[in-house]
């Protein structure tokens, strides 16, 4: 139990400077069936052209084409990835994960940004979010930016959507490739995407050509790890072991089935080494934000009080999050049985505060330099 107010203040480590998804658009009526429903096979990209907005509206058959139903929930039917649900329980788990990182930050960003998307006469700015989920990121900094343009793409994003004029919802696979995007934004936001991305270290390639010079890229994203008191990764143990807890048992069946997927989770720990190296980024910056998974802190104080409220908040979304993987663990080959033992258990322990666990949120930044170097040879 951590109950002194310098614990409890210390969220962050720093390594350097600290709907309806009617509206969503596509520039052109090519690449549509006569539906009026987008198909990727007709475009010249394998997807909508961006970013010069137009409309197409939900259709019976775009629903059947973006969802499918695996062991009880609908999950996107674009990618064989990704495969968390994409369904309603899911868009409300992550709309109040937002709010919780909302109130965990005081923002909706780290880094730089306001900075990057400040109001400049004449100068459009525009804004990119990948795997924009529930569409409430793209939707509220739509809201606080109001001169910028925000485009969000997901594989299936939901369907009842209702973003600003200055925000539209694409739905494509990043895992094809982002040539349609070069040179059109200022920053490009890319939150827990990574279990849907099967080559991070080419992904960040294809978005240092989708930003325009000074632009910046930010990722926030996890590994599917969860950490001790100490912030050191949990021990596995034995289920005979006094210490054995089933919550990491299930985060690690979980970070294995995303593996299984080729879901690229390992990027995260290596995407500020990559961005320092990359030859077209400088200006990195790297902040990890601790989450506690349940209400471990006196509250005598009131930062104890109020990081309570931020663990009990993380406990339900966790308890959310238990559900939400039974689709993936049971498509990736564990016995029905083990997987509804491991998330009963899992579910009891989190409900009942059992052990004291973090999770760790790695933010990480570059911007684009002025002047790209030409490739060494
Ligand atoms: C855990 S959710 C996070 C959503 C949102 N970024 C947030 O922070 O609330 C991951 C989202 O990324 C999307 N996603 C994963 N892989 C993707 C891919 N290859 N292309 C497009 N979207 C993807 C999923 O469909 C899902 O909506």
């Amino acid at each position: 139990m951590s109950d002194n107010d310098s614990d409890i203040g210390s969220i962050y480590t720093a390594t350097s400077a600290p709907s309806t998804f009617a509206s969503s658009t596509v520039p052109t009526t090519s690449g549509m069936d006569e539906d009026g429903v987008f198909d990727s096979r007709h475009s010249e990209f394998g997807r909508p052209p961006s970013p010069a907005p137009s409309i197409f509206s939900i259709t019976h058959s775009l629903r059947e084409e973006l969802f499918t139903f695996v062991h009880g929930r609908f999950v996107n039917n674009n990618s064989q990835v990704y495969q968390l649900p994409a369904d309603e329980e899911e868009i409300d788990r992550l709309d109040r994960q937002h709010q919780l990182f909302k109130m965990l930050l005081g923002q909706n960003y780290l880094g730089p940004v306001a900075e990057v998307l400040r109001e400049e006469e004449g100068i459009q700015k525009d804004v990119l979010d990948l795997g924009c989920g529930s569409t409430i990121w793209a939707v509220e900094m739509a809201q606080e930016f109001p001169h910028c343009n925000v485009v969000g793409v997901d594989l299936a994003p939901p369907l009842q959507a209702d973003p600003p004029p200055n925000c539209r919802i694409e739905v494509d696979d990043i895992n094809l490739g982002l040539e349609h995007f070069y040179g059109s934004f200022d920053l490009i936001h890319a939150r827990l995407i990574s279990a849907g991305i099967k080559d991070y270290y080419g992904l960040l390639d294809d978005i240092s050509k989708c930003l325009r010079p000074n632009g910046m890229f930010l990722a926030v994203d996890w590994d599917y790890r969860l950490c001790d008191p100490t912030k050191s990764y949990t021990t596995i143990y034995p289920r005979n072991h006094p210490k054995h807890a089933w919550l990491p048992r299930f985060i690690r069946a979980m970070n294995v089935a995303v593996r299984s997927r080729m879901g690229n989770i390992d990027a995260v720990a290596l995407l500020p080494q990559w961005l320092k190296e990359h030859r077209s980024f400088e200006a990195v910056g790297q902040c990890d934000v601790w989450i506690p998974c349940g209400p471990y802190f006196s509250p005598d104080t009131e930062a104890g009080k109020r990081m309570n409220t931020i663990g009990r908040l993380m406990a339900l979304d966790i308890l959310s999050f238990i559900s939400a993987g039974r689709p993936l663990l049971l498509e990736s080959g564990m016995p029905e049985d083990e997987v509804d033992e491991l998330l009963t258990n899992a579910h009891r322990e989190t409900d009942q505060a059992h052990g004291e666990f973090w999770l760790k949120l790695a933010a990480t930044w570059g911007r684009k330099k002025l002047e790209t170097p030409s490739a060494p040879i």
